[in-house]
């Protein structure tokens, strides 16, 4: 083993010892590359023109810095690789003593013109990597990273409980498909996993999928699709929106309990109203203006409004029948303690002009006796039944009213309960149900 160590060693001294020059400088002046080889720059690097120039394109997700769902784009730092063949620019490693990778200038060769289709970002923040890497066989390597906003079309319906997918395409702005073809050189699941491992930063949102597509467009160019999947973190708006919501509802059902005589109920729900103007703001902030379906936040905010609403009205109108009815009672009863007062002093005029034995009434009474017949008619009014003596009988009338009322406000209670229950229940349903 030593003996064949050193025999190698030695064939190696040997091979380099007979290159004539170790610099790049040689390997350079053998390629011919210079700054006024323009035909390395012009042309696209193949021997038959007819040979088509294939790209090998993979893409690295290395951080998700910004989704703006106004703007409908999404912020993106992407590392893109590419690699293809230079026919012209091949030599022998041994003759070179042994390079075996040359880090050039891009402005020396030929490059690709593959452009992001769906790019939205100012130009200046693309950074071209300065230099590219040349193999021994002529494959030519070309890394970029670069801050990348593009149009994607979101759909917000089930926010904040929604993922996006997106596509980037690459496509050459002029090869057409016969002359230059772009494919995937790694598997997707690798570049998704590599993605996972460089991710800096996701904030809002995590990676959920990666996948690349390559076909050809309407105008005959050789694309490449990766279609993104991200998945908003719901957790601050469940904290910031939805828990305060349903909170406020249950509040809401609450408040059913709190005395109504006193008004307290009417204030509680209309601060409970109030608290739910404070949260739509920040639903504003984040849904655009142009969304044509209403997204299943927007119509959980109306509702729960909308209901607290009705809850505040419905309120209102029993205090008003409360009112009316114990109003309307003390009227009528103020007008018939005038009345009994009246017939008091007109009975007392009869009995002093007229002789008692001529009421109907007197004579009437089983208990007709002579002497007594005053007294006795006194108790018997006092044994009788209540309903009889008119203070009694409005005091019965109003307590029926007020229990209409309260049958009326238990009714809605229950109706009440039950629709909320059964939105929230129906909101929800939607929210994870479908995707
Ligand atoms: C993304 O690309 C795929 C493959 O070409 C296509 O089927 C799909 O419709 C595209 N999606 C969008 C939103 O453009």
């Amino acid at each position: 083993m030593a003996a064949l160590t050193v025999t190698l060693l030695a064939l190696a001294g040997v091979s380099c010892s007979q290159a004539s020059d170790c610099s790049y400088s040689a390997l350079l002046n053998h390629l011919k590359l210079d700054a006024t080889n323009s035909g390395l720059q012009i042309e696209r690097p193949v021997k038959n023109w007819n040979t088509i120039t294939e790209v090998q394109l993979e893409m690295i997700l290395d951080s998700i810095l910004d989704v703006d769902e106004k703007l409908q784009t999404v912020t993106i730092h992407i590392y893109v690789r590419m690699y293809w063949i230079n026919e012209h620019l091949t030599w022998n490693s041994s003759e070179f003593c042994g390079i075996n990778i040359l880090n050039i200038p891009v402005s020396m060769i030929w490059v690709p013109d593959i452009i992001i289709q769906e790019d939205a970002s100012e130009t200046a923040n693309s950074h071209d990597h300065p230099l590219v890497s040349v193999c021994p066989n002529g494959k030519v390597s070309l890394v970029k990273r670069l801050q990348l906003t593009y149009i994607c079309k979101l759909n917000l319906f089930r926010f904040p409980f929604d993922s996006q997918t997106c596509n980037i395409t690459f496509s050459s702005l002029n090869y057409n498909n016969d002359l230059l073809k772009l494919v995937k050189s790694t598997n997707d699941s690798v570049l998704m996993k590599l993605s996972g491992l460089k991710m800096l930063t996701e904030g809002e949102w995590k990676l959920v999928n990666m996948e690349s597509i390559s076909y050809t467009s309407l105008i005959q160019r050789s694309s490449l699709v990766y279609q993104i999947t991200l998945e908003r973190k719901p957790f601050l708006y469940v904290v910031n929106l939805i828990l305060p919501l349903l909170f406020l509802l249950i509040l809401d059902l609450a408040s059913f309990f709190v005395g109504v005589s006193s008004g307290e109920k009417l204030s509680v729900q209309l601060k409970i109203l109030l608290s739910i103007f404070i949260l739509l703001p920040i639903l504003k902030d984040i849904l655009p203006s142009t969304e044509d379906s209403l997204p299943v936040m927007a119509i959980h905010c109306i509702s729960v409004f909308t209901l607290v609403w009705i809850n505040v009205l419905e309120t209102m109108l029993i205090s008003l029948l409360k009112d009316v009815v114990c109003c309307v009672g003390e009227e009528q009863q103020n007008a018939e303690v005038i009345k009994v007062k009246e017939q008091e002093a007109d009975n007392r005029n009869e009995s002093t002009g007229v002789s008692g034995t001529d009421k109907p009434e007197e004579t009437n009474s089983p208990l007709d006796l002579p002497g007594d017949s005053r007294e006795l008619k006194f108790i018997m009014d006092r044994t009788k039944p209540g309903p009889k003596t008119p203070e009694t009988q409005k005091n019965m009338q109003k307590s029926n009213r007020l229990r209409w009322v309260q049958i009326f406000d238990s009714v809605f209670f229950v109706l009440y309960f039950a629709t909320v229950v059964f939105t929230q229940a129906f909101l929800f349903g939607l929210w994870k149900v479908y995707v």
